[in-house]
């Protein structure tokens, strides 16, 4: 199918101005693997949404002190925070900082995660574990420590009606299976369910839990599937919307789930990819 979209031409991001809608204020924000795409969208959205927020990174420490100068700029506090999700003592370390730092904690972000592709009898166990230990075994770690934080905090009434929040950054491969990347399917197909069983147990501490699960959003994770004309014509094949997504989108999503505006909402995956769950290979008939 031919779209007036065809020959679009990719925009620059654009840094967007600091709101005025402070509407997270007071709250305290935790965004892991935030140093670059998604995560630094979300940690930036929450900042400029009047959260204070820790930015955790592994590697690239001078892009995670851009992020936090950028939540800095616009009044909100922030500091970055060196640790491995994957690491039972590095996030017990993360979420200890925030505790003497800043006081509390109000959201999670479970962001931090990776894609190591192979075809499936080439898959090492090395490429499985590593995918599995930093997209499900981090995002089991850090909710942990969040939940706790969280019963001893209980609901804080002057920044929340809940007493958490927990958003895990999950994919359109939650459902939809992926070849090539059996490894990050069965991290995200994991992430389905952990979320969903977090969420009903933790639900009557006024524990929120929710998964966002972008499509094909321009970041450096997917630069093979967007970076040239003909690589980004087949992308579009895939997504009835017909444009890639921006992390900042991403941001926003994250910014609405971790605000009372969505207080009734839990235990759902909200998934922001221009229609890519809709099967669009039936776009034009069955
Ligand atoms: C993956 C991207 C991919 C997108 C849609 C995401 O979860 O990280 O590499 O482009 O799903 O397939």
């Amino acid at each position: 199918m031919k779209t007036m979209f065809e020959n679009e031409v990719l925009p620059d991001v654009v840094m967007p101005a600091c709101p005025i809608l402070k509407i997270l204020k007071g709250q305290k924000a935790i965004v892991t693997g935030a140093s670059s795409g998604i995560g630094k969208a979300i940690a930036i959205a929450l900042g400029h949404a009047g959260a204070d927020v820790v930015v955790n990174y592994v590697a690239g420490e001078e892009a995670a002190l851009a992020v936090v100068e950028e939540i800095q700029r616009c009044g909100s506090r922030a500091y970055a925070h060196k640790a491995d999700v994957s690491r039972e003592d590095e996030v017990r370390d993360l979420f200890e900082r925030m505790a003497g730092q800043l006081g509390a904690v109000d959201i999670l972000v479970n962001n931090a995660g990776l894609q190591q592709d192979a075809p499936f009898d080439e898959m090492t166990l090395q490429q499985w574990n590593k995918v599995i230990a930093v997209n499900l075994t981090g995002q089991f770690l850090c909710a942990r420590e969040a939940v706790r934080a969280f019963k001893r905090q209980g609901v804080r009434k002057n920044v929340s009606c809940a007493a958490g929040k927990i958003i895990c950054i999950s994919s359109v491969h939650e459902v939809i299976p992926w070849a090539g990347h059996v490894n990050y399917a069965a991290s995200k197909g994991g992430v389905m369910l952990m979320m969903k069983s977090i969420a009903q147990e933790v639900a009557p501490y006024r524990i929120r839990v929710n998964s966002l699960a972008p499509g094909a959003i321009r970041t450096p994770i997917n630069m093979a599937a967007w970076g040239t004309p003909e690589a980004y014509r087949e992308l579009l094949k895939l997504i009835p919307y017909k444009r890639i997504g921006e992390p900042e989108e991403i941001g926003r999503a994250a910014v609405w789930l971790a605000s009372d505006d969505s207080d009734y909402v839990h235990g759902v995956t909200l998934f922001v990819d221009g229609g890519m769950t809709l099967y669009p290979g039936f776009e034009t008939g069955g």
